[in-house]
Protein backbone atom coordinates (compact mmCIF):
# COMPACT_ATOMS: atom_id res chain seq x y z
CA UNK A 1 0.00 0.00 0.00
CA UNK A 2 0.90 3.18 -0.82
CA UNK A 3 2.49 5.49 2.57
CA UNK A 4 1.54 9.13 3.06
CA UNK A 5 4.88 11.68 4.55
CA UNK A 6 3.79 15.66 6.19
CA UNK A 7 6.11 17.34 3.35
CA UNK A 8 4.73 20.94 4.54
CA UNK A 9 3.91 23.00 7.52
CA UNK A 10 1.94 26.13 7.88
CA UNK A 11 0.07 27.97 10.34
CA UNK A 12 -1.72 31.58 11.60
CA UNK A 13 -2.44 33.44 14.93
CA UNK A 14 -4.97 36.09 14.42
CA UNK A 15 -3.10 39.95 15.23
CA UNK A 16 -4.91 40.68 18.68
CA UNK A 17 -3.60 39.28 21.75
CA UNK A 18 -5.98 38.70 24.65
CA UNK A 19 -3.53 38.63 28.15
CA UNK A 20 -4.65 37.04 31.36
CA UNK A 21 -4.48 40.77 32.68
CA UNK A 22 -7.09 42.06 30.04
CA UNK A 23 -9.07 38.94 30.86
CA UNK A 24 -9.27 39.86 34.39
CA UNK A 25 -11.08 43.14 33.55
CA UNK A 26 -13.81 41.23 31.48
CA UNK A 27 -14.70 37.96 34.02
CA UNK A 28 -13.43 37.57 37.73
CA UNK A 29 -10.24 35.60 36.92
CA UNK A 30 -6.54 36.70 37.37
CA UNK A 31 -3.02 35.60 35.91
CA UNK A 32 -2.12 33.72 38.78
CA UNK A 33 -5.36 31.25 38.38
CA UNK A 34 -4.77 30.93 35.02
CA UNK A 35 -1.36 30.14 34.91
CA UNK A 36 -1.19 27.46 37.66
CA UNK A 37 -4.21 25.55 36.73
CA UNK A 38 -3.72 25.57 32.76
CA UNK A 39 -0.62 27.73 31.97
CA UNK A 40 -1.72 29.60 29.73
CA UNK A 41 -0.67 33.31 29.80
CA UNK A 42 -2.12 34.47 26.15
CA UNK A 43 -4.14 33.99 23.83
CA UNK A 44 -5.15 35.28 20.46
CA UNK A 45 -8.80 36.38 19.28
CA UNK A 46 -10.30 36.69 15.93
CA UNK A 47 -10.96 40.21 15.28
CA UNK A 48 -10.56 41.23 11.19
CA UNK A 49 -10.11 37.17 10.74
CA UNK A 50 -12.72 34.34 9.99
CA UNK A 51 -11.98 30.34 10.42
CA UNK A 52 -11.52 30.49 6.08
CA UNK A 53 -9.30 33.71 6.10
CA UNK A 54 -6.97 31.37 8.96
CA UNK A 55 -7.05 27.87 7.05
CA UNK A 56 -6.10 30.08 4.15
CA UNK A 57 -3.14 31.81 5.65
CA UNK A 58 -1.96 28.51 6.74
CA UNK A 59 -2.86 26.89 4.05
CA UNK A 60 -0.88 29.27 1.51
CA UNK A 61 2.27 28.80 3.88
CA UNK A 62 1.73 25.46 4.08
CA UNK A 63 2.48 24.87 0.41
CA UNK A 64 5.00 27.51 -0.16
CA UNK A 65 6.83 25.03 2.67
CA UNK A 66 6.07 21.77 1.01
CA UNK A 67 6.75 23.78 -2.92
CA UNK A 68 3.54 21.98 -3.96
CA UNK A 69 1.41 23.89 -6.36
CA UNK A 70 -2.14 24.89 -5.13
CA UNK A 71 -2.87 23.74 -8.20
CA UNK A 72 -1.31 19.90 -7.40
CA UNK A 73 -3.83 19.33 -4.10
CA UNK A 74 -6.09 17.29 -5.29
CA UNK A 75 -8.08 16.80 -1.58
CA UNK A 76 -8.75 19.91 1.28
CA UNK A 77 -10.18 18.61 4.23
CA UNK A 78 -10.75 21.47 7.25
CA UNK A 79 -11.32 20.24 10.81
CA UNK A 80 -13.48 22.70 12.58
CA UNK A 81 -16.44 22.89 14.76
CA UNK A 82 -16.50 27.33 14.53
CA UNK A 83 -17.42 27.29 10.45
CA UNK A 84 -18.01 30.94 9.51
CA UNK A 85 -21.10 29.62 7.77
CA UNK A 86 -22.12 25.44 7.02
CA UNK A 87 -22.33 26.45 3.47
CA UNK A 88 -19.98 26.81 1.85
CA UNK A 89 -18.06 24.87 3.69
CA UNK A 90 -14.60 26.13 5.17
CA UNK A 91 -12.52 23.82 2.76
CA UNK A 92 -14.57 25.61 -0.27
CA UNK A 93 -13.76 28.70 0.66
CA UNK A 94 -9.88 28.39 1.35
CA UNK A 95 -9.91 26.01 -2.54
CA UNK A 96 -11.37 29.54 -3.55
CA UNK A 97 -8.96 31.80 -2.13
CA UNK A 98 -5.89 29.78 -2.99
CA UNK A 99 -6.40 28.65 -6.14
CA UNK A 100 -6.40 24.48 -5.67
CA UNK A 101 -9.21 24.66 -8.78
CA UNK A 102 -8.94 20.81 -8.64
CA UNK A 103 -9.47 20.01 -5.32
CA UNK A 104 -11.79 17.89 -3.56
CA UNK A 105 -13.57 19.69 -0.16
CA UNK A 106 -15.53 19.01 3.05
CA UNK A 107 -15.18 19.90 6.38
CA UNK A 108 -15.19 17.62 9.11
CA UNK A 109 -16.24 17.94 13.09
CA UNK A 110 -14.58 15.84 15.66
CA UNK A 111 -14.30 19.31 18.23
CA UNK A 112 -10.39 19.13 19.35
CA UNK A 113 -9.27 15.99 17.76
CA UNK A 114 -10.43 16.44 14.68
CA UNK A 115 -7.05 17.49 13.14
CA UNK A 116 -6.21 13.97 13.55
CA UNK A 117 -9.39 12.70 12.61
CA UNK A 118 -8.53 14.48 9.14
CA UNK A 119 -5.20 13.43 8.61
CA UNK A 120 -6.51 9.51 8.67
CA UNK A 121 -9.01 10.30 6.20
CA UNK A 122 -6.66 11.72 3.71
CA UNK A 123 -4.03 8.78 4.46
CA UNK A 124 -6.26 6.53 3.70
CA UNK A 125 -7.47 8.37 0.50
CA UNK A 126 -4.24 8.80 -0.55
CA UNK A 127 -2.45 5.40 0.65
CA UNK A 128 -5.37 3.54 -1.62
CA UNK A 129 -4.87 5.27 -4.65
CA UNK A 130 -7.61 7.92 -4.65
CA UNK A 131 -5.64 11.05 -4.24
CA UNK A 132 -2.25 12.13 -4.05
CA UNK A 133 -1.70 15.54 -2.53
CA UNK A 134 -3.95 17.00 0.38
CA UNK A 135 -4.33 19.97 2.40
CA UNK A 136 -5.34 18.98 5.89
CA UNK A 137 -6.31 22.21 8.44
CA UNK A 138 -7.74 23.10 11.74
CA UNK A 139 -9.00 26.24 12.25
CA UNK A 140 -11.23 27.85 14.49
CA UNK A 141 -12.39 30.76 15.76
CA UNK A 142 -13.36 29.94 19.32
CA UNK A 143 -13.90 33.24 20.84
CA UNK A 144 -17.09 33.30 18.59
CA UNK A 145 -18.77 30.21 20.56
CA UNK A 146 -17.79 31.38 24.16
CA UNK A 147 -20.12 32.95 26.81
CA UNK A 148 -17.45 35.90 27.92
CA UNK A 149 -19.29 36.07 31.48
CA UNK A 150 -18.18 32.39 32.16
CA UNK A 151 -14.65 32.09 33.65
CA UNK A 152 -14.64 28.34 33.65
CA UNK A 153 -14.63 28.48 29.79
CA UNK A 154 -13.62 31.72 28.81
CA UNK A 155 -9.87 31.88 30.13
CA UNK A 156 -9.45 28.90 28.02
CA UNK A 157 -9.65 29.33 24.46
CA UNK A 158 -7.84 31.07 21.18
CA UNK A 159 -8.59 31.33 17.96
CA UNK A 160 -6.00 30.15 14.81
CA UNK A 161 -5.21 27.52 11.91
CA UNK A 162 -2.86 25.22 11.74
CA UNK A 163 -2.13 22.95 7.87
CA UNK A 164 -0.21 20.33 6.73
CA UNK A 165 0.15 18.74 2.99
CA UNK A 166 0.49 15.31 2.80
CA UNK A 167 1.98 13.34 -0.26
CA UNK A 168 2.90 10.11 -1.51
CA UNK A 169 6.18 8.86 -0.48
CA UNK A 170 8.10 5.79 0.48
CA UNK A 171 8.00 6.57 4.85
CA UNK A 172 5.98 8.45 6.66
CA UNK A 173 2.42 7.54 8.31
CA UNK A 174 2.40 4.63 10.38
CA UNK A 175 -0.86 4.58 11.81
CA UNK A 176 -3.34 5.84 14.06
CA UNK A 177 -6.05 4.61 16.62
CA UNK A 178 -9.05 6.75 16.96
CA UNK A 179 -12.37 6.57 18.92
CA UNK A 180 -15.91 8.17 19.67
CA UNK A 181 -18.29 7.91 22.65
CA UNK A 182 -21.45 9.56 21.96
CA UNK A 183 -22.52 8.07 24.85
CA UNK A 184 -21.00 11.27 27.05
CA UNK A 185 -21.26 13.89 24.83
CA UNK A 186 -23.16 16.11 27.36
CA UNK A 187 -19.93 17.04 29.35
CA UNK A 188 -18.92 19.42 26.59
CA UNK A 189 -21.11 20.90 24.36
CA UNK A 190 -21.96 23.43 21.67
CA UNK A 191 -25.07 24.42 20.01
CA UNK A 192 -25.83 26.65 17.45
CA UNK A 193 -28.93 28.89 17.87
CA UNK A 194 -31.48 27.25 15.96
CA UNK A 195 -35.55 27.52 16.04
CA UNK A 196 -36.99 24.52 16.95
CA UNK A 197 -39.16 23.45 14.05
CA UNK A 198 -40.98 25.10 11.75
CA UNK A 199 -44.43 25.15 14.44
CA UNK A 200 -41.78 25.92 17.24
CA UNK A 201 -40.18 29.12 16.97
CA UNK A 202 -38.56 29.07 19.93
CA UNK A 203 -34.80 29.72 20.03
CA UNK A 204 -32.65 26.69 21.67
CA UNK A 205 -31.14 28.97 24.36
CA UNK A 206 -27.62 26.93 24.95
CA UNK A 207 -25.50 28.64 22.18
CA UNK A 208 -22.15 29.04 24.01
CA UNK A 209 -19.19 26.11 24.32
CA UNK A 210 -20.69 24.69 27.71
CA UNK A 211 -18.32 22.28 29.38
CA UNK A 212 -17.91 20.08 32.48
CA UNK A 213 -14.15 20.94 33.21
CA UNK A 214 -13.68 18.04 35.55
CA UNK A 215 -14.94 15.56 34.22
CA UNK A 216 -13.28 16.23 30.79
CA UNK A 217 -9.91 16.38 32.58
CA UNK A 218 -9.95 13.02 33.82
CA UNK A 219 -11.20 11.31 31.02
CA UNK A 220 -8.09 12.66 29.23
CA UNK A 221 -5.92 12.02 31.55
CA UNK A 222 -7.02 8.20 31.21
CA UNK A 223 -8.02 7.99 27.73
CA UNK A 224 -4.61 9.89 26.16
CA UNK A 225 -2.07 7.61 27.70
CA UNK A 226 -4.41 4.35 27.24
CA UNK A 227 -5.18 5.23 23.29
CA UNK A 228 -1.01 6.13 22.87
CA UNK A 229 -0.34 3.03 24.34
CA UNK A 230 -2.32 1.14 22.67
CA UNK A 231 -1.30 2.41 19.35
CA UNK A 232 2.44 1.64 20.10
CA UNK A 233 1.82 -1.71 21.14
CA UNK A 234 -0.33 -2.22 17.28
CA UNK A 235 2.95 -1.10 16.09
CA UNK A 236 5.56 -3.01 18.00
CA UNK A 237 7.04 0.34 18.99
CA UNK A 238 8.21 1.43 22.54
CA UNK A 239 7.65 4.33 24.78
CA UNK A 240 11.41 5.49 24.55
CA UNK A 241 11.46 4.94 20.48
CA UNK A 242 9.47 8.31 20.54
CA UNK A 243 11.41 11.39 19.78
CA UNK A 244 7.80 14.13 20.16
CA UNK A 245 4.92 13.00 21.93
CA UNK A 246 2.71 16.78 20.12
CA UNK A 247 -0.13 16.46 22.45
CA UNK A 248 -3.50 18.20 21.90
CA UNK A 249 -2.73 22.12 23.65
CA UNK A 250 -5.66 21.91 26.61
CA UNK A 251 -4.13 22.51 29.95
CA UNK A 252 -0.46 22.03 30.72
CA UNK A 253 -1.48 19.79 33.65
CA UNK A 254 -3.39 17.28 31.49
CA UNK A 255 0.00 17.12 29.39
CA UNK A 256 2.22 16.67 32.24
CA UNK A 257 -0.01 14.13 33.73
CA UNK A 258 0.30 11.84 30.44
CA UNK A 259 3.40 12.33 30.29
CA UNK A 260 4.00 10.39 33.78
CA UNK A 261 1.14 8.01 33.33
CA UNK A 262 3.71 6.98 30.10
CA UNK A 263 6.65 6.80 32.12
CA UNK A 264 7.85 9.04 29.38
CA UNK A 265 10.37 11.98 29.35
CA UNK A 266 8.34 15.35 29.96
CA UNK A 267 11.02 17.28 27.76
CA UNK A 268 9.98 15.36 24.55
CA UNK A 269 5.89 16.94 25.10
CA UNK A 270 6.30 20.42 23.80
CA UNK A 271 4.03 23.29 24.92
CA UNK A 272 2.57 26.37 23.11
CA UNK A 273 -0.70 26.75 24.98
CA UNK A 274 1.39 29.37 27.23
CA UNK A 275 0.59 32.31 23.92
CA UNK A 276 -1.89 30.23 22.04
CA UNK A 277 -4.62 28.77 24.53
CA UNK A 278 -6.53 26.00 23.32
CA UNK A 279 -7.08 26.76 19.59
CA UNK A 280 -9.07 22.78 19.47
CA UNK A 281 -9.04 21.86 16.15
CA UNK A 282 -6.14 23.83 15.38
CA UNK A 283 -3.87 22.79 18.12
CA UNK A 284 -1.90 20.33 16.93
CA UNK A 285 -1.16 21.24 13.30
CA UNK A 286 -0.18 25.02 15.05
CA UNK A 287 2.57 23.09 17.28
CA UNK A 288 3.45 21.22 14.66
CA UNK A 289 4.57 24.15 12.54
CA UNK A 290 6.33 26.05 15.25
CA UNK A 291 8.78 22.62 15.91
CA UNK A 292 8.96 22.61 11.80
CA UNK A 293 10.03 26.10 11.17
CA UNK A 294 12.12 26.46 14.93
CA UNK A 295 14.27 23.30 13.24
CA UNK A 296 13.09 20.99 16.09
CA UNK A 297 11.84 17.98 13.85
CA UNK A 298 14.55 15.82 12.46
CA UNK A 299 14.10 14.06 9.09
CA UNK A 300 13.12 10.13 10.48
CA UNK A 301 12.17 11.39 14.06
CA UNK A 302 9.27 9.16 15.16
CA UNK A 303 6.58 11.51 16.05
CA UNK A 304 2.92 10.79 18.23
CA UNK A 305 0.05 13.42 17.48
CA UNK A 306 -2.37 12.97 20.13
CA UNK A 307 -5.83 14.67 21.00
CA UNK A 308 -9.13 14.27 23.04
CA UNK A 309 -12.04 16.65 22.39
CA UNK A 310 -15.53 17.19 22.41
CA UNK A 311 -18.06 14.36 21.30
CA UNK A 312 -16.53 12.60 22.76
CA UNK A 313 -13.93 11.88 20.31
CA UNK A 314 -10.01 11.00 20.72
CA UNK A 315 -6.89 9.80 18.46
CA UNK A 316 -3.58 9.50 18.19
CA UNK A 317 -1.35 8.99 15.31
CA UNK A 318 2.16 7.19 14.87
CA UNK A 319 4.56 8.41 11.98
CA UNK A 320 8.02 9.16 10.69
CA UNK A 321 8.81 12.75 10.38
O1 LIG B 1 -10.13 20.71 24.39
C1 LIG B 1 -10.77 20.12 25.47
C2 LIG B 1 -11.44 21.19 26.26
N1 LIG B 1 -11.45 21.19 27.65
C3 LIG B 1 -10.48 20.88 28.55
O2 LIG B 1 -9.44 20.39 28.26
C4 LIG B 1 -10.77 21.22 29.96
C5 LIG B 1 -10.28 20.22 30.98
N2 LIG B 1 -10.43 20.75 32.30
C6 LIG B 1 -9.58 21.69 32.84
O3 LIG B 1 -8.62 22.08 32.17
C7 LIG B 1 -9.81 22.17 34.24
O4 LIG B 1 -10.85 21.41 34.83
C8 LIG B 1 -10.17 23.69 34.31
C9 LIG B 1 -8.92 24.53 33.97
C10 LIG B 1 -11.29 24.04 33.37
C11 LIG B 1 -10.58 24.05 35.73
O5 LIG B 1 -9.55 23.72 36.64
P1 LIG B 1 -9.91 22.92 37.97
O6 LIG B 1 -8.64 22.75 38.70
O7 LIG B 1 -10.66 21.68 37.57
O8 LIG B 1 -10.82 23.95 38.74
P2 LIG B 1 -12.31 23.77 39.28
O9 LIG B 1 -13.28 23.76 38.16
O10 LIG B 1 -12.31 22.63 40.25
O11 LIG B 1 -12.51 25.09 40.11
C12 LIG B 1 -11.74 25.37 41.29
C13 LIG B 1 -12.13 26.74 41.80
C14 LIG B 1 -13.64 26.95 41.92
O12 LIG B 1 -13.87 27.78 43.06
P3 LIG B 1 -14.30 27.14 44.46
O13 LIG B 1 -15.59 26.39 44.18
O14 LIG B 1 -13.18 26.22 44.86
O15 LIG B 1 -14.45 28.33 45.32
C15 LIG B 1 -13.99 27.72 40.68
O16 LIG B 1 -15.13 28.53 40.83
O17 LIG B 1 -11.67 27.74 40.88
C16 LIG B 1 -12.77 28.59 40.52
N3 LIG B 1 -12.55 29.03 39.14
C17 LIG B 1 -11.83 30.11 38.83
N4 LIG B 1 -11.20 31.04 39.58
C18 LIG B 1 -10.54 32.02 38.93
C19 LIG B 1 -12.99 28.42 38.01
N5 LIG B 1 -12.55 29.11 36.94
C20 LIG B 1 -11.84 30.17 37.43
C21 LIG B 1 -11.14 31.23 36.81
N6 LIG B 1 -10.51 32.14 37.61
N7 LIG B 1 -11.06 31.37 35.48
Amino acid sequence: MTKTRIIGTGSYLPLTILSNEHLSTIVDTNDEWIMERTGIKERRIATTETTSSMASAAALLALEDSKVLAEDIDLIIVATFTPDSSMPSVSCKVQGSIGAVHAVCFDLNAACSGFLFALTTAHAYISSGIYKNALIIGAEALSRAIDWTDRGTCVLFGDGAGAVVLSKDSVGFIGSLLGSDGGKGEVLTYSKQMTKNLFDKEIIENSYIQMDGQEVFKFAVRKVPENISQLLEQHHTNIGQIDHFILHQANKRIIQSVAKRLNADENKFPINLNYCGNTSAASIPILIDDLNRGGKLKKNDTLVLSGFGGGLTWGSCLLTW
